[in-house]
């Protein structure tokens, strides 16, 4: 028990399985877990993990588009992309921030994640070769970040749930930035179109896998349900975004690269082939094409910053010493 849980359990002077009977029904009640409150350790361990997964997703996501933002087209593009990489930067802090209400601690969150101790999301560990690859992973990779975020929306922990209203709006906002571009290009010239069905062709099957292993092979998920900390299955998530991508397929004119691709009229969704699960094991583990360069690259930034930390450090030190003395600033 944390000395924070210790102290609201001698407020209210409950006995651990008072305490543990309070969060269920709390929980049954679809009713929100909020800092102060008590929550079985495997709750909160559980949330720090995936908070701190998805803010460390946004940060390294950061990287594939953002190579791109010298080089974009024209002046219209650079504004929107550049846009778009400091949304994914601001929903890193927001993570980092309901991470911190959990009792992490954010310097350590970081030493994981750059250590290698604190995944991230397999997805932003393929290269991006075009400027294709820009509008397909606004439709695949904010797309698929759009099913599993919405019902996050309604998780039971208060300041995740809070995070994810304004990321998801922003994470819709990306979306439709990237199908635009793709539009455009399709408007384009044969060898514009050649980049986007090649783009596509790279980012289908990586974009599945971000729901994760399946379902019968997905140990935390049960208990991550049962918290309702998630709200559907990956299996479901995968099928929700296969549904919502094929007619965006079609009116875009790309081909999705699976033969085994359908409509079954019986489910009411459509059939799909298996992604390569070996793939996401590899790019897991942190052999993708690109793990050891996004980590290196994140490494530098954080040394870089180093000095940066320090002055905010000292600064925040002298305004606390002039408050006390009550000199305002
Ligand atoms: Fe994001
Ligand atoms: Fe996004």
């Amino acid at each position: 028990m944390t000395a924070e849980q210790a102290a609201s359990s001698a407020v209210i002077g409950a006995s651990g399985e008072e305490l543990q009977e309070h969060f269920d029904a709390t929980i049954a009640r679809d009713q929100r877990i909020e800092p102060r409150d008590w929550m079985p350790e495997g709750y909160r361990r559980t949330l720090i993990r995936q908070v701190a997964q998805h803010a460390h997703s946004e940060i390294i996501g950061m990287q594939p588009e953002g190579e791109w933002i010298t080089r974009a087209p024209s002046l219209r593009r650079k504004a929107i992309l550049f846009a778009k990489v400091q949304d994914e930067a601001g929903h890193g802090l927001y993570l980092y921030s309901a991470a911190e209400t959990l009792g992490a601690d954010r310097a350590d969150l970081t030493e994981r994640l750059i250590e290698g101790r604190q995944k991230y999301s397999s997805i932003f560990n393929y290269p991006t070769p075009s400027f294709a690859d820009v509008g397909v992973i606004g439709w695949f990779v904010d797309g698929a970040a759009i099913c599993n975020q919405v019902p996050l929306c309604r998780s039971s922990y208060g300041p995740y749930a809070r995070a994810m209203v304004r990321i998801c709006k922003e994470e819709s906002f990306h979306q439709r930035q990237g199908y635009e571009l793709l539009m455009t290009m399709m408007r384009g010239t044969e060898a514009q179109r050649e980049m986007v069905q090649d783009a596509v062709n790279r980012w289908w099957w990586p974009s599945l896998m971000m729901f994760g292993p399946p379902d019968d092979n997905s140990p935390n998920s049960a208990q991550s349900m049962a918290w309702k900390i998630k709200r559907h299955s990956n299996d479901e998530l995968r099928q929700r975004f296969v549904d919502m991508t094929v007619p965006q397929a079609e009116k875009l004119g790309v081909t999705l690269p699976d033969p085994e691709l359908r409509w079954n009229a019986e489910r009411g969704h459509h059939d799909f082939g298996t992604p390569d699960w070996d793939e996401l094991m590899r790019v897991i583990k942190g052999d993708g094409p690109c793990n050891a360069e996004r980590i290196q690259r994140r490494r530098a930034a954080h040394e870089e910053g180093t000095w940066v930390r320090e002055a905010a450090a000292v600064y925040a030190a002298k305004q606390a010493a002039r408050a006390e003395k009550g000199v305002t600033a």
